[in-house]
């Protein structure tokens, strides 16, 4: 497996690869690797011939409040998991060679980066959609692996791909979650055992509301009840939002209405339940599709 540190090193390569018609699936990330990290990998060495994945924690996607000094970096370790799991390429560059000085353009996704996630984390998605975007000029993949996971940030790629026309497809894959249905993060490691022990009640809360929209519960204020009920039983659990959304525009679902035919085929009838919560300083964040049928 080759290790790419340079950006123009990692753009020439790129360019000769494409030249040599060998298709480039590509994962971003900022290291740190589990399980759901290394599922888009063993994707992406499966479709593409070349999997090339990056490892680069983003400084520019960090509130103020959020230290990225404390962000886990073990990049030997990381390495090996990339490897063992089908990986070509990482592409692990410092931040003077992602933001070289006089560095100043940024990608604003507009209102869909400034809901939810955006809301209670100014400025993140800004940070996201700048660093994907020029991850994606210097690695040129055919195909780009996100995801489920932090699902918000998954339209927000795919809507910076559609609107600055480039040339790549993306790939959202399922959560990969803890045998408990805790979703796997690198964040998982803040928690206290006690915290760690708590936490499953965001998957449960989230299924819980899946299964009242399943049978028949329509009214969108309900459900987000019986999930603030469901996660209050758990005492260190504190919400930072928990949200029904059209899946596509993050629009708040007024009414669980299912969409009119005409409609269906463009997902206008699948919503997304969305929860953010609270562990002492840790935030994590999940959701759960679901088909309003
Ligand atoms: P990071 O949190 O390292 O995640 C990298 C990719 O792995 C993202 O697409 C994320 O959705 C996916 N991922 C994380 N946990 C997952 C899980 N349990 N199951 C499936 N996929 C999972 O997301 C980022 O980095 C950054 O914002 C980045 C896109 C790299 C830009 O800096």
């Amino acid at each position: 497996m080759k290790v790419i540190k340079q950006a123009r090193d990692m753009s020439l390569t790129a360019q000769a690869l494409r030249r040599q018609g060998k298709t480039i699936g590509f994962v971003p990330t900022m290291g740190a690797l589990h399980d759901g990290h290394l599922s888009l990998i063993r994707a992406a060495a499966k479709d593409t011939k070349v999997a090339v994945a990056s490892i680069f924690v983003n400084p520019l996607q960090f509130g103020p409040q959020e230290d990225v000094e404390r962000y886990p970096r073990d990049l030997k370790r990381d390495l090996n998991l990339a490897k063992a799991a089908g990986c070509d390429l990482v592409f692990a560059p410092d931040v003077s060679q992602m933001y070289p000085p006089g560095f100043s353009t940024s990608v604003d996704v507009g209102a869909l980066g400034e809901r939810l996630e955006g809301a209670s984390r100014p400025g993140h998605f800004r940070g996201v959609a700048t660093v994907v975007t020029r991850l994606l000029q210097l690695v040129q993949p055919a195909v780009a692996y996100v995801g489920q996971k932090d699902y918000q940030q998954a339209v927000i790629i795919e809507r910076l791909i559609k609107d600055l026309a480039i040339p790549v497809s993306v790939r959202v894959m399922p959560t990969v979650r803890e045998a408990d249905g805790l979703a796997m993060s690198s964040r998982n490691g803040y928690l206290t055992p006690e915290e760690r022990g708590q936490a499953p009640v965001i998957h449960e809360a989230l299924q819980l509301a899946k299964t009242r929209i399943r049978d028949g519960e329509r009214d969108p204020d309900r459900v987000l009840e019986a999930m603030r009920r469901r996660i209050s039983e758990q005492p260190l659990a504190r919400i930072d939002y928990l949200a029904v959304v059209h899946a596509k525009s993050f629009e708040p679902a007024e009414r669980l209405v299912p969409a009119r035919p005409d409609t269906r085929r463009a997902g206008g009838n699948r919503l997304a339940l969305l929860a953010a919560v609270r562990f002492g300083p840790t935030r994590l964040i999940d959701n759960l599709l679901v088909d309003v049928a």
